[in-house]
Parts: C-alpha cells; sequence; structure tokens
C-alpha cells in the first residue's frame, strides 16, 4: 500500500518544525502530500530526496511571502493553518476549487481565539486564507465536529502558544497528532476525547510511514463482496480511528483475517463471499469516514438494505460524497438514497456496467472502479485521473488485482 496519507503530512510538517535532520521513507506519492512537502520548503524547511527517503531540516520556519498551494489537501490547508498562526508574520494558503468550497471556519474560530488573526477575501471561512500568527495563548476549545483536522490544527498551534492548549472532541478522531508529537519529545497527553499539549520544542526523528488503511478499504471492501476473489494486503497501518470499516465489513459477513505484524502495522487477507446489509451507527462514522465510499460499493453487493447514518461530515468532503456516492451507485443500477445526513444503499442485484463520474475525488474515482470490476461490461469513469491525489499507482495495483 502507498504510505498513509494523513501520517505523510504530519511526518513533514513535524520534521519541519523540529530542529535537526529528519527522514522519513515511505512517503505517501499522491499529490495531495507533494503539495505539503513543497509547503514546507516555502516556509523554510530544507527538503532533500535521497535513497532513504525524504530528509528535511527543520527548525527555522518563518512566514512565506508565496502564496502557498495546498492543491486538493483539506488536511494540507487546515494543518499548515496551524502552523502559520505560530510563525510571527502573514501567510496565505490557497488550493484548488475544491478546497475553495470546503469550510475553514471550522478552524479560522479556535486560532483566532489562540490570537491569531484569520482572514482572507471571505473572511476566513473558505480559502485564500489570510494567517498573521505569532504571540498565541493557549485555549480549552469543545470542537463542535470530531474532526482529526481541526484538533491538529490547534495543537499544532499550541506547540507555540503560551500555557496550556486543551482540545475535546465529541467522538474520537485519528490519534496520528498526538501520537507522532509525542514521538518527538512534545508534551501531550490523551484522556479520553480530551488532549492536553504544554508548549513544546519538537526534536528530529527518523521514521517510516505504514501503509495506507482508506486505500487498503477499496481492495478489501471490493474482495469481500465478489464470491472467489481473494486478496492479500501487506503493511497496512491500523491504529485508533482508521481500522471501524474492518468492523462494519465483518458485520457485513465478510472473511477477513488481520495479522499483526508490528507496531500498528497488519496484514489483510480477505476471501470473497456473500455479504449481508448492515447498519452503521454515528459514533462510528469518525473512524470510517474516509472509507464510506469503499463501503458503499460492498453495501451494494450485499443483500438487504444498508443504512449509514451520521455521515454530514460527508457533504464537506472533496465532493459532496454523500450526494456523490448516491450518482455513483445509481449509475450502476444499485438504489441508493442520500438525506441529510443518512446514506441508504439497497443491494444485492448484479450491478450493470455505468458511465459515472468521480467529481474531481480521488476516493470517489476509486470506488467506482472497485464497483466497474462487480458489474457485468465495461463500465467507463471521467475524471478518473483524480486518484493522483492519494493513490497515483491505483491503475497498476488495479490491473494487478483483476489480473487485466
Ligand atoms: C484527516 C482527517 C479526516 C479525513 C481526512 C484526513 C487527517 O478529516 O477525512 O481525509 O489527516 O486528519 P476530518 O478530521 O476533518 O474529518
Amino acid at each position: 500500500m502507498p504510505g498513509d496519507k494523513s501520517i505523510s503530512h504530519r511526518a513533514i510538517l513535524f520534521s519541519a518544525l523540529a530542529s535537526g535532520t529528519s527522514t522519513i521513507n515511505g512517503l505517501s506519492d499522491g499529490a495531495d502530500v507533494r503539495h505539503t512537502l513543497a509547503a514546507v520548503e516555502s516556509l523554510g524547511a530544507t527538503v532533500e530526496l535521497t535513497d532513504a527517503g525524504v530528509c528535511i531540516e527543520g527548525g527555522r520556519l518563518h512566514a512565506s511571502g508565496q502564496v502557498i498551494d495546498v492543491g486538493n489537501s483539506g488536511t494540507g490547508i487546515r494543518l499548515l493553518a496551524g502552523v502559520a498562526a505560530g510563525l510571527p508574520g502573514r501567510t496565505e494558503l490557497d488550493g484548488d476549487a475544491s478546497i475553495r468550497s470546503r469550510p475553514m471556519d471550522r478552524v479560522a474560530e479556535p486560532l483566532r481565539l489562540m490570537g491569531a488573526t484569520v482572514g482572507g477575501p471571505a473572511a476566513g471561512r473558505f480559502a485564500p486564507l489570510v494567517i498573521t500568527g505569532g504571540s498565541l495563548h493557549g485555549i480549552d476549545y469543545s470542537s463542535p465536529v470530531a474532526s482529526a483536522q481541526v484538533k491538529s490544527a490547534v495543537l499544532i498551534a499550541g506547540l507555540a502558544a503560551d500555557g496550556v492548549t486543551v482540545v475535546r472532541e465529541p467522538a474520537v478522531s485519528r490519534r496520528h497528532t498526538e501520537e507522532m508529537l509525542a514521538a518527538r519529545g512534545a508534551d501531550v497527553s490523551i484522556e479520553g476525547t480530551t488532549v492536553r499539549l504544554r508548549p513544546s520544542s519538537l526534536h528530529a526523528l527518523d521514521e517510516s510511514v505504514p501503509g495506507d488503511p482508506s486505500q487498503a478499504a477499496f481492495w478489501i471492501a471490493g474482495a469481500a463482496g465478489v464470491a472467489g476473489s481473494e486478496i492479500t494486503v501487506e503493511d497496512v497501518y491500523l491504529g485508533p480511528a482508521r481500522d471501524g470499516f474492518l468492523d462494519v465489513l465483518r458485520r457485513m459477513g465478510a472473511d477477513i483475517d488481520i495479522d499483526a505484524t508490528g507496531g500498528s502495522a497488519a496484514t489483510i487477507s480477505v476471501r470473497g463471499r456473500s455479504l449481508v446489509a448492515t447498519e452503521v451507527a454515528p459514533d462510528e462514522v469518525p473512524g470510517l469516514v474516509d472509507e464510506i465510499p469503499a463501503l458503499a460499493v460492498a453495501a451494494a453487493l450485499a443483500s438487504g438494505t444498508t443504512v449509514i447514518r451520521g455521515a454530514g461530515e460527508l457533504r464537506v468532503k472533496e465532493s459532496d460524497r454523500l450526494a456523490t456516492i448516491t450518482q455513483l451507485l445509481t449509475g450502476f443500477g444499485v438504489p441508493a438514497v442520500a438525506e441529510g445526513d443518512r446514506l441508504t444503499i439497497t443491494g444485492g442485484a448484479p450491478l450493470r456496467a455505468a458511465t459515472v463520474d468521480s467529481h474531481g475525488d480521488h476516493r470517489i474515482a476509486m470506488a467506482a472502479a472497485i464497483a466497474a470490476t462487480a458489474a457485468t461490461g465495461r463500465s467507463t469513469i471521467t475524471g478518473f485521473e483524480a486518484v493522483a491525489t492519494s493513490y497515483p499507482a491505483f491503475a497498476a495495483d488495479l490491473a494487478i488485482c483483476t489480473g487485466a
């Protein structure tokens, strides 16, 4: 699997913030992560590609005179907003049309409470964001959404703030920031859904990025529902709030073996068989938020009606995923309805070949490709190039999996 995208962004940002030289191997080679590498260079880190991986010399970041382009990356812009808030001076962050339509007030508000100025043509509600940072103070922030991006932006800003920063979440979101800051010497502690951080300086670290479970989910969900399929994915990260999709697939009757291979990584083997529909409750969503496009394909292959509730956050991802998943599945002849924050999929009938569009969303393009392998006949996915955002080798891996 390609390196985990969430861990890759953080490895780059924390190496850039840390004094000394860090080496990272196994970084995601997707466009999102390449934008974050370029961003830290623009903020003053030295980035060198070597045989051992990417070397980053950090510790001397400053506000950038150039506009920083995050491309399509929500994680990139929100975490960089936290970095920029800690830097004296003015930094401008921008991205593509999808980024410009995604809510940024969720990070602008807490960063302002910490003392940063966050503005821009849309007053900080949408990108471009213009951030003037420095002189921050810690806050005790109760986030209205369970979002690792919001939590991370506040914690990153908290590194440079006076006093303690506390982030409280309505449910646990992925914990990479807390774990990776602790590994670099930050004074951070977790208690349930509350994270506390004291101002900290980070030290350099050499690290390997494990494989991305959100990418593995496409192969696992696709194989699980097609009798006769067999697939093994190696080196998949399975830490907190990233493995919820496996519980859901098992509930649907999937035959999945997980073999822990050290650290938080595992080898996952799947044998396809008939699946049955399930219900996904709102409190499960933060732990599988990026895997819902893959799970929707599994639901299309499963007999009965699957209901996913409390998935409103999908409306503000790279596309309105409740709408784009519905369009995708109906294209393949699968009854699917999105109402409010609920997605209902009635599966079990054969999928028919279709022409569907990615809407510029990498995960919709990959879900469409997996659905196409299960459909009879030839399907067309327009905008398939969106996969390069996170998984440039997706088509090559698809050819291996399907023997094409
Ligand atoms: C991410 C967190 C999630 C996820 C995104 C990556 C991260 O977003 O959807 O793809 O790396 O922190 P939210 O935390 O905003 O839900």
